[in-house]
């Protein structure tokens, strides 16, 4: 396994490169993106990592400074999950003092988290895209936790016409059903053993709509009940939209998602679940 820091160093290969983009913290959830990585990547191909906590996705006042930052674990990981290149590059590296271009997906970026964090999804589109430069991935791999993340990675690549190819890897979770995210280790005990009711309430979300049960307030009234069964949790939003256009709807339709973002004290945990 090689690792580069700077973007010039990084070479160029005729194999089949597939990119699993991170911030590092690497926990389950990226095994199974570096797993499905491998996969697309076939015996002949090559899987990247980039490890890079991105500066311009985070809100000023947010946890840029305090997010993990494990260095030699993350090595480590990506060593025994057969990982060929790691791109670990500094914030210098990645933004001139001077930066002052930056990419913008503007209408699934105004829903969901995009209304609770402004300028988050403009950040996350701009580091993508220098990846994107830098890596010449065939394929990337984004996780389905982060829906409206990969829904918005998606309609970049289509819309400036990235020749890669964006796979959706399904998400992994905890024994009791918490999606893995780097953020869980902020958690306190007692927060930990309460966040399990995010995953409870999708999944009370889900059985009503295959009940037959269609009306958006019928189904979110139940699933917020059950986040109420956690008092620690402080619900950020909690909505059911089309999967495609990530806008609310008012009733169930073939392709529906609810979506859910939940604070902890300051930690604030995301996922989401498709309905029958
Ligand atoms: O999902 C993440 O970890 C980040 O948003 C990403 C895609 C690596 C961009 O910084």
């Amino acid at each position: 396994m090689e690792i580069f820091r700077t973007v010039s160093s990084v070479p160029a290969t005729a194999k089949r490169r597939v990119l699993v983009p991170t911030m590092g913290a690497l926990h389950r959830g990226h095994g199974e993106l570096i797993r499905i990585a491998r996969e697309a990547a076939g015996s002949d191909g090559e899987v990247a990592v980039s490890i890079f906590v991105n500066p311009l996705q985070f809100a000023p006042g947010g946890d840029f400074e305090k997010y993990p930052r494990p260095e030699t674990d993350d090595e480590e990981f990506c060593r025994s999950a057969d990982v060929d290149l790691i791109f670990r590059p500094s914030p210098e590296e990645m933004y001139a003092s001077d930066f002052s271009v930056s990419v913008e997906e503007t209408s699934l970026s105004n829903t969901l988290c995009g209304k609770s964090r402004p300028g988050h999804f403009r950040g996350v589109c701009t580091v993508v895209a220098k990846l994107f430069h830098i890596l010449t991935p065939d394929a990337a791999v984004f996780g389905e936790k982060d829906f409206q993340q990969l829904a918005i990675i998606r309609r970049m690549v289509r819309d400036v016409n990235f020749p890669i190819e964006i796979i959706g890897a399904p998400t992994v979770r905890e024994a009791d059903g918490l999606a893995c995210s780097s953020r869980n280790q902020y958690l306190s005990q007692t927060e930990r053993q309460q966040a399990p009711a995010l995953r409870a309430a999708l999944l009370e979300a889900q059985r009503l709509a295959a009940q037959g049960e269609r009306a958006a307030p019928i189904i979110l009234d139940a699933a917020r009940k059950v986040i109420a069964t956690a008092p620690l949790a402080r619900i950020d939003y909690l909505e059911l939209v089309n999967a495609e256009t990530l806008q609310p709807i008012e009733s169930v339709q073939p392709n529906s998602l609810v979506a859910l973002a939940v604070f902890f004290g300051q930690t604030r945990l995301i996922d989401n679940i498709r309905l029958p």
